[in-house]
């Protein structure tokens, strides 16, 4: 139950409505003050009385009932206090009978949300720097769908453009299908890198590679089957990625999909009059917008990067009427993004207004960047391998006589890669460092599992508490019913914000704040009355850190 909006819709203030005032409640930063509290500041113009007035004003129209058990006034601000057995017995009986669905909505339904994540290159290595852009889109596919909507996840493949004549041509020179097959991602890899070796010896390799990529184009039967050859292989590579991750997609339409949907597109611009030639290239200009031109054709009638996204946004509304379009990417592209969506606009369409640059930050390992040309590249396998076999070590050294350690592991290991990308605010640039995502003390999801496993060993040994009173509260265990209670309102924010790392720190302080209570409060030896309560607590707790947690991709261990 939502207790802010419950108090905000019995508070008259002036002509105020309960959305307008729901926002203004603010929590006091002492709870001996009052749980919720109304400042009454910028109500003084509208209103035409002091904020002191206001307050004692409102304070005294406030039907109190069994939830709000004090209503008081103090200099221009309502204090508000909920009675906490009362809301001690509110919070768990809706999180004891919601279980997995505890914190969804249905504040979505009817609207569509696409979603463009991970968006992987063609025979490009799955790099560390895909990472970010998979978990974050993943993870806002899930709480879309946990709140209502229908989301859709796409995979705006990267497989056009001159590269694939390159590898084409790599490939014919020096490559073998045997080891090609079995080396997948890497092995063609080799040969790109390979080939802008070469390809700085002897210019002549650009021609050809340039004569391949146009055979690709004009469907010559060779060079097509050995793109879609290149293709198949990187999808069974990142799937296996995927499949680890636990992320899906519900389309995979990627650039090439979109040859044919451009035409149109480049005849709305250049009737609406748009399209200017500039240098034997069309562009729109963009100037009065402080921006550079967007390139629409390449003076040699090539097609660019932006026109397959105004092609495929146009796509995208006709197929999916979305009510929103996000697209997460790397802030790198954010002129980019500015630019095609710019277009769209000055094109009439309306609907430009709803797509939305989801941009993050860069990842590096504390050892340094990559770069996919010189073949310095850390794959996100490695870093996923590594971290699964350093949560074995760490695992093994902690409880040796754990049964299914690899299985554990591997929920701990992966785990951590996805938290260690989701903690930060997600335009900050970070250092992924496997000590810190393996703390199994720090802000990890380690420790939100091992809390969890916690929980799980007292259930086993106390049982579930059939019913319970809440009673008498204690602080820890009323810090504890708060932040559970506040579980609905973080995802809400983290939706509206589109920050998962909103669940992640919400994780973590919930688990800190059930070990507090765990070691301050007995549970198993407390007398009966406490102990089905602190039971009750301890399972609502848990059913809250699996939600969170879930919805970040990270699964739980029963034991650890
Ligand atoms: N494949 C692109 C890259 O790796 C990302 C594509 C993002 N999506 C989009 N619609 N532009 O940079």
């Amino acid at each position: 139950m939502d207790f802010k909006k419950h108090i905000a819709d019995n508070i008259q203030a002036g002509d105020l409505t309960p959305d307008e005032i729901y926002a203004m409640l603010a929590l006091p930063p002492n709870t001996e003050m009052g749980d919720f509290a109304l400042p009454c500041f910028r109500l003084a113009k509208t209103m035409r009385k002091p904020p002191v007035k206001i307050a004692e004003e409102i304070c005294a129209a406030y039907p109190k009932d069994a939830l709000v058990c004090e209503v008081t006034a103090v200099n221009g601000y309502v204090n508000f206090k909920i009675d906490r057995d009362f809301w001690a017995k509110e919070t768990l009986g809706t999180i004891l009978s919601a279980r997995e669905k505890y914190g969804s909505s249905d504040e979505g339904q009817g609207k569509t949300v696409c979603i463009d994540y991970s968006s992987v290159n063609i025979a490009k290595p799955f790099h560390i720097g895909h990472l970010s852009t998979t978990v974050l889109g993943s993870a806002l596919y899930k709480l879309h769908k946990f709140l209502g909507y229908r989301p859709v996840g796409i995979n705006h493949l990267g497989d056009y453009g001159t590269q694939f004549g390159k590898l084409i041509s790599a490939y014919k020179r020096w490559g073998k299908k045997e080891d090609i097959e079995k080396g997948g991602l890497r092995a063609l890899n080799a040969l790109y890198v390979r080939f802008h070796e070469e390809a700085e010896k002897d210019e002549a390799l650009n021609d050809e590679a340039r004569a391949f990529f146009k055979k690709i184009e004009d469907k010559d039967a060779e060079s097509v089957a050995l793109f879609e050859w290149f293709k198949e292989l990187t999808l069974k590579d990142v799937g296996k990625i995927y499949d680890l991750l636990d992320v899906h997609f519900d389309s995979w339409a990627g650039e090439s999909f979109y040859n044919d949907k451009m035409q149109p597109v480049i005849d709305e611009l250049s009737e609406k009059g748009l399209l200017v030639e500039s240098e034997g290239a069309k562009i729109v200009d963009l100037e009065a917008y402080g921006m550079p031109p967007c390139i629409i054709l390449r003076s040699d009638g090539a097609s660019l990067y932006a026109t397959r996204d105004i092609a495929a946004a146009v796509y995208r509304k006709k197929t999916y009427d979305f009510y929103k379009c996000l697209y997460v990417v790397a802030y790198q592209q954010n002129l980019h993004f500015k630019q095609f969506f710019k277009v769209l606009e000055l094109m009439g369409k309306e609907w430009a207004k709803d797509l939305v640059h989801v941009a993050y930050g860069m990842v590096s390992l504390e050892d340094g960047s990559m770069s996919t040309r010189k073949g310095k590249v850390v794959y996100l396998q490695d870093v996923i391998d590594k971290c699964v076999d350093k949560a074995l070590g760490i695992i093994t050294e902690k409880n040796p006589s754990l049964e299914n350690k690899e299985e554990i592991a591997k929920t701990v290991g992966v785990g951590a890669v996805i938290f260690g990308a989701l903690y930060n605010n997600k335009i900050k640039d970070i250092t992924f460092s496997y000590d810190k995502v393996l703390n199994f003390e720090g802000e990890t999801s380690c420790y939100v599992q091992y809390t969890c496993a916690r929980a799980n060993s007292v259930l086993a040994k106390g049982g579930r508490a059939q019913s319970f009173e809440a009673k008498n509260i204690l602080p820890q265990e009323f810090e504890l019913i708060k932040q559970l209670s506040d579980f609905p309102a973080t995802l809400k924010d983290a939706l509206d914000k589109y920050e998962p790392c909103f669940i992640a720190r919400y994780a973590v302080d919930l688990a800190q704040k059930y070990n507090k209570f765990y070691f301050d409060c007995k549970i198993l030896g407390a007398e009966e009355g406490e102990k089905n309560f602190r039971l009750a607590l301890t399972e609502a707790t848990l059913i809250t850190l699996k939600n969170a947690l879930s919805l970040l991709g990270i699964g739980v261990p029963e034991k650890m």
